[in-house]
């Protein structure tokens, strides 16, 4: 049991959001210099927080989702309920906070279709808008 997506309330969402803010902070971005936090839920309350970290080799860099969903699953958990994110660079705040496509196939990998999505605190989704048609392994 715990926290379902049906039984999402005000509070955890705020708290996920904070998380992700937080995270944005530690973003390692000199590069572009585009900061992202996120934070994922798990049903037993537990948040999981990740930054976007940038490498000189610029096709090394993993983004803050992704960086938030393997650290829940390196400590054992592979079922989330909600991710959030937060986006943009210091000075300017980016009106659409959107999760790269990459990281929304990732997300379907553990999350459910009806996973709750905060796009920086101004809008809110379900994962399988997203991604209507994920790449899904079949027939092995
Ligand atoms: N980035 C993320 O962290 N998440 C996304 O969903 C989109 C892009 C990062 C990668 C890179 O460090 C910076 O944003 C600019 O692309």
């Amino acid at each position: 049991m715990g926290i379902e997506v049906d039984t999402l309330g005000e509070s955890e969402m705020e708290r996920l959001l904070a998380a992700s803010r937080e995270a944005y902070e530690h973003s390692y971005s000199p590069y572009s210099k585009f900061r992202v936090g996120a934070a994922v839920l798990v049903a037993d309350g537990r948040v999981f927080s990740g930054a976007n970290v940038e490498n000189a080799s610029y096709g090394l860099t993993v983004c803050a989702e992704r960086v938030a969903i393997f650290s829940a699953v390196a400590a054992g958990v592979t079922r989330l309920v909600a991710l959030a994110v937060s986006m943009g660079s210091p000075t300017k705040t980016v009106g659409e906070q959107m999760p790269c496509g990459a990281c929304r196939q990732v997300m379907t990998e553990f999350m459910p279709g009806d996973a709750v999505i905060l796009l920086g605190g101004q809008a809110t989704c379900r994962l399988e808008e997203l991604l209507p048609r994920p790449f899904v392994l079949s027939g092995l």
